[in-house]
């Protein structure tokens, strides 16, 4: 059994991220499992290789981070195992087996919840030799770069983010299940509860301004700013091996999908989602 001394941890980009090996989830003792937890609180984004995971052992581990969100409705879940999202273009017995084009504009997910998601796994059991990287934006880095006054400026302002604009948007009722949420006010300045760093919390697809703005002010600032964090330098790539477990930490990223070859090569991924807090 892996033990917490087998683990080794590496920078995996430059000033954002980790790289973990060493480590077989499906068999690590607790506290190895835990100590992975916090590391991971405090880099933004983690990759575990070379894993094997079964999807009840990817929903054991996603446990020790806190409580799986279970996607309500959603059509393309594990059967009996309605934590485990599949996102997928293979096609069993005629039919695509899960939601191949999950995520493709920046966001942070479901930030339309009162609690947002606080951490997304993706577990990658099939993957396209090219193309389908997953990009990952480091917000604190990008509120870092803020000068003094726009810090000052940002602070305390507050976005809506709407569930319902998300599906008009994408108009795919299925993807989402049958939930219907109302509105929710976040604020656009995020403090992390692991160590008080502070996040520039923007995003798109599912907000709808900034409250005590009009538009089109509102929403140009939200635009501008989702522009300034998602520059190169605040963005990292990640290229898919199999057996990868990548994790972000929606309080403090910004993520997106990127196309591949639909026609000539299969992605086949399992997500969890664990609940988060109100964001402050
Ligand atoms: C998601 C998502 C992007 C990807 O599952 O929330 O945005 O690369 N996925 O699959
Ligand atoms: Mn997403």
């Amino acid at each position: 059994m892996a033990s917490i001394d087998d683990l080794d941890i590496r920078p995996l980009w430059e000033g954002f991220g980790v790289e973990v090996l060493g480590v077989d989830l499906a068999t690590a003792d607790a506290a190895t499992q835990d100590e992975v937890v916090e590391v991971f609180h405090r880099h933004g984004a983690m990759v575990i290789r070379d894993q094997s995971l079964t999807p009840e052992q990817q929903l054991t581990f996603t446990r020790r981070f806190g409580e799986p969100e279970t996607n309500p409705g959603a059509q393309f879940t594990i059967p009996g195992l309605q934590e485990v999202y599949i996102i997928s273009n293979k096609v069993v017995d005629g039919k695509v087996i899960g939601n191949w084009e999950a995520g493709q504009g920046w966001h942070t997910d479901a930030s339309y919840r009162e609690r947002p998601t606080m951490c997304t796994m993706l577990y990658a059991l099939e993957v396209p030799p090219e193309g389908s990287d997953t990009l990952l934006s480091d917000l604190c880095a990008a509120y870092n770069a803020l000068t003094e006054d726009e810090k000052a400026a940002y602070d305390g302002l507050q976005i809506q983010h709407s569930f319902r604009a998300l599906r008009e948007m994408q108009g795919r009722k299925s993807a989402y299940g049958e939930e219907d949420l109302d509105d929710v006010v976040h604020p656009m300045i995020r403090t992390h509860p692991a160590d008080g760093r502070k996040a520039l919390w923007v995003s798109t697809g599912t907000v709808k301004g900034v409250i005590g703005m009009p538009n089109p002010e509102g929403l140009d600032l939200i635009e501008r700013l989702v522009a300034f964090a998602t520059e190169p330098r605040f963005v990292h790539a990640h290229k898919w091996r199999v057996g990868d477990l990548l994790i972000w930490d929606n309080r403090c990223t910004l993520h997106r999908g990127t196309k591949f070859d639909l026609d000539k090569y299969v992605r086949h991924v399992h997500r969890t989602w664990v609940k988060g807090d109100r964001p402050v």
